[in-house]
């Protein structure tokens, strides 16, 4: 037989619906759980999130603040016995430092003498690839230096976040036991990373912020995951900018501030309000 009749054979075999037939689950299998598991998450906390930010008053138009650090600042600006969070004893906790951008604008900007603040970092880079993004494992390597920033008030510890938990959990635990605001800061980049700092959080206090530094797939589906761990309520209290990721061609919100309460008894209906 000719080539030619050979392949018009095969062609005359390959109908659509049995070339689905045969080939459903092999491409099934191809697709990564974590990716449908990013994509179901963004959904859900996008609708939620869509819905809280246009009932909330700061948000312009149920838009976000034009960029992180007015994010922040409204966070700090919101009020407990009358201070303001920026002024009232805190504890914070930031999971990312690389080079420590993020905790010296939290070290300005907490003010009360009594505030602490702690950063965890490999200060080696992510050790893991950052698929979403496509960044390579080590990426924000900062050559194994802490920052140093001019307040006694932040020390930092080297380490992923698991190696480290026994110290940075006590002192957390001791933290909220003085009755300090708890502000987390999110930035690890990594749904491991993320999934694990949230679930030991948990375990210190039941009432705390949290910032993301960015919504993205990956912080977004451990979000998600850690509140099918803990029935959760998370209320959206301010956001930056939307930014579009190139390699992702996801529109995220950036430095999204949530309070988040684990204090329940059963499961809500609506985890965001
Ligand atoms: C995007 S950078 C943080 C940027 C930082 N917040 C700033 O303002 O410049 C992410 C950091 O998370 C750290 N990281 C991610 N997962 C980690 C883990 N499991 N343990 C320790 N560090 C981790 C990486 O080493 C990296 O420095």
């Amino acid at each position: 037989m000719s080539l030619k009749l050979k392949f018009i054979r095969i062609i005359k075999n390959i109908s659509p619906s049995n070339f689905l037939k045969s080939n459903f689950k092999r491409i099934i299998s191809t697709i990564e759980s974590s990716l449908i598991e990013r994509i179901y998450a963004m959904n859900i906390y996008h609708n939620f999130f869509k819905r809280s930010i246009s009932r909330s008053p700061q948000f312009n138009d149920g838009d976000a603040f034009e960029n992180i650090s007015r994010s922040w600042s409204h966070l700090l600006s919101l009020t407990r016995d009358n201070k303001s969070l920026g002024e009232s004893p805190c504890c914070y906790v930031e999971f990312g430092v690389y080079i420590g951008t993020s905790i010296n604008w939290f070290s300005n900007n907490l003010k009360h003498s009594e505030s602490t603040l702690l950063g965890l970092d490999t200060f080696k880079g992510l050790p893991d690839k950052w698929e979403t993004a496509d960044q390579p494992k080590h990426s924000y390597n900062a050559q194994n230096d802490v920052p140093v920033l001019d307040d006694n008030r932040v020390s930092f510890t080297k380490g992923m976040f698991h190696e480290t938990s026994e110290y940075w959990i006590n002192w957390l635990k001791e933290e909220s036991q003085k009755n300090k605001n708890i502000i987390i800061h999110i930035d690890s980049d990594l749904f491991g990373s993320a999934l694990y700092a949230l679930l030991n959080v948990a375990q210190c206090c039941d009432n705390f912020y949290v910032i993301f530094d960015e919504l993205l797939g990956d912080e977004c589906r451990a979000l998600y995951a850690f509140t099918k761990a803990i029935p959760t309520k998370i209320s959206v209290i301010s956001s930056g900018a939307r930014s579009y990721n190139k390699i992702t061609r996801e529109i995220t919100q950036r430095s999204v501030c949530f309070l988040i309460n684990t204090n329940l008894k059963t499961y809500p209906e609506n985890f965001i309000i």
